[in-house]
């Protein structure tokens, strides 16, 4: 790309002088110079062990700037277009392919760890949260203002807004709500002239591309405006775990699959599939079936008697709470902790290598090709590789493929993530366990979307196909991995982006290219 050492050097004389004889700058920019602190910012919300070598393998940004401040984010910008140097915004540091902070062309990160406000009106039942928030500070300060207002985003408590809602997120509520990007009513966002937009003086175009388009394309998001939803102050939950040890669950996941769409939908399904250790040493396949019904037991019993009875739900199964206990108990903690280990922000102790893929069915697959997927889980060590069926329906099928740019909507059934983990740092361990996952994907090839054969795009795969590292990449290239992410939506997304910048400022490995950057 052509940058010299200078533009370095030039990059952080810019910056700094954009502070004038403010002190905040220390709070502000950390670089290799101060190699303790820079380290543990860097690390502090890296979640894919696999990039986070201490190794030289993997490139690290010239600097990291935590913006105290909008014009902060202005300056990295103007600064950072000025030297030509990419810019990687990071909110919750989630990104499954770790392009919130990796990239391969000298680059500076905008965390926006300091922006993380949350504000509730629950007259008005909307929240302004700052990108840098993570979920459980979402649903924290929900909480504090009402027990029967809530939004429907994601599971685990550290995943940030930033990212998050740029790619649409979804949670347990999904078939009732529809995606966390659904219920964005405003939001502020810098584009790449240093101008903070709106959503009246962005347009109603760039606001739709921003809800779902993928994240560090379009500008930097700032903050965004939720529309909350109202929630019944009983919901009931259960996790029913069945092993083809003691029955057959090839039948019982057959089964769901016809099951799923007759689903209330105040129910939301997903069975987590992997594998398990019986006592004398035996290897079977767990399924483990997990809901929430918003409503009580007494409904949701007769509701699954009638629409899969094959579970044997019972009574004793089920468990009632209040919407923000299930918020805790589906990011693992137990229902009766206190709701301040939601604004915990503490990284997972956990050195966890991982690589997820996904896909969307539409039609039931075949008894025959599940067991195909048993037989391919059986080749990991136990524990390490699982798959995960959620259901879709429901709220989904109404809202319309091009409402955002989000496409997987009426005609799927469910959604797979596969994920495969290792927790040793060597390469062939990483290189068989990829390699696994790839296999495993392409033995699922018939069994589910095509043509475009879909993925979720927060469930980043890079595998998929990648941009040029300089910029110029072509439609048709850049299409492969569009289209599976955002259906008939790329094309709209690529007329945004030319508008808006044209000059593909900000981009990364998958983020959608401006005509104008073509070759
Ligand atoms: P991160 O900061 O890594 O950002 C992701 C992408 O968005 C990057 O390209 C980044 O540059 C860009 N970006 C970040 N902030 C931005 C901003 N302010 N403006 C512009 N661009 C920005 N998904 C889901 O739908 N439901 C779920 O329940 C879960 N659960 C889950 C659990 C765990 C443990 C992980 C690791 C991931 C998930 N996910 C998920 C996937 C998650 O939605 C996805 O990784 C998000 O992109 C994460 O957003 P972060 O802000 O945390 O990531």
């Amino acid at each position: 790309s052509g940058i010299s050492p200078h533009n370095h050097e030039d990059f952080i004389r810019c910056f700094s002088d954009s502070f004038g004889n403010s002190k905040s700058i220390s709070r502000v920019l950390y670089t290799k110079s101060n190699p303790s602190t820079y380290t543990s910012i860097l690390q502090s919300t890296i979640r894919n062990s696999r990039y986070n070598y201490a190794s030289t393998i993997i490139p690290k940004p010239l600097a990291i700037i935590t913006p105290l401040k909008k014009s902060h984010i202005q300056a990295a910008i103007t600064c950072s277009r000025k030297h030509g140097i990419q810019v990687r915004v990071r909110s919750g540091g989630h990104d499954y392919e770790g392009l919130s902070y990796v990239a391969g062309v000298p680059f500076v990160v905008i965390d926006l760890v300091n922006f993380r406000r949350v504000i509730v009106d629950e007259t008005t039942k909307t929240a302004w949260v700052e990108a840098g928030a993570q979920l459980g500070e979402v649903y924290y300060r929900i909480a504090e203002k009402s027990r029967t207002l809530a939004f429907p985003a994601g599971l685990c408590h550290t995943v940030g807004v930033g990212g998050h809602f740029s790619g649409g997120g979804y949670g347990m509520m999904m078939r009732k709500h529809g995606l966390a990007a659904d219920h964005i009513i405003d939001a502020q966002l810098i584009d790449v002239k240093g101008r903070i937009l709106d959503r009246k003086s962005m347009g109603e175009d760039l606001f739709w591309a921003i809800r779902g388009g993928g994240g560090n394309t379009f500008g930097v998001v700032i903050a965004w405006k939720l529309s909350l939803v109202q929630v019944p102050p009983t919901v009931s939950v259960f996790n029913v775990t069945r092993t083809s040890l003691e029955q057959n669950v090839t039948k019982l996941v057959h089964r769901w699959q016809y099951a799923v769409s007759k689903f209330h939908e105040d129910l939301f399904s997903r069975i987590y599939i992997g594998t398990v250790n019986s006592t004398n040493g035996e290897i079977g396949i767990r399924t483990t079936f997990t809901s929430l019904f918003l409503g009580g037991v007494d409904r949701l019993l007769p509701m699954m008697q009638e629409t899969f009875p094959e579970l044997g739900l019972t009574k004793k199964d089920c468990t009632e709470m209040s919407w923000i206990e299930s918020v805790l108990l589906f990011a693992e903690f137990p229902t009766n902790a206190s709701l301040d280990v939601l604004l915990d922000r503490t990284n997972s102790p956990l050195i966890i290598y991982f690589k997820v893929k996904s896909d969307y069915v539409k039609e039931p697959i075949p008894e025959i090709a599940l067991e195909g997927i048993w037989k391919r889980l059986y080749q990991v060590d136990v524990q390490r590789s699982l798959v995960q069926f959620s259901s879709y329906g429901g709220r989904m099928n109404e809202i319309s493929e091009s409402s955002t740019p989000f496409p997987h909507r009426a005609g799927t059934q469910f959604q797979i993530q596969y994920s495969v983990f290792w927790v040793k740092d060597d390469i062939e361990t990483s290189k068989s366990r990829i390699t696994w996952m790839r296999r495993l994907y392409s033995y699922m090839a018939s069994y589910v979307s095509k043509n475009p054969r879909g993925a979720y795009i927060n469930y980043r795969d890079l595998d998929l196909g990648v941009n040029n590292l300089n910029g110029s990449t072509n439609y048709k290239q850049a299409s492969i991995w569009g289209a599976k992410y955002f259906g008939r939506n790329f094309d709209k997304l690529v007329r945004v982006m030319t508008a808006v910048d044209p000059d593909n400022f900000f981009r990364n490995e998958q983020s959608v290219p401006p005509i104008s950057s073509w070759v």
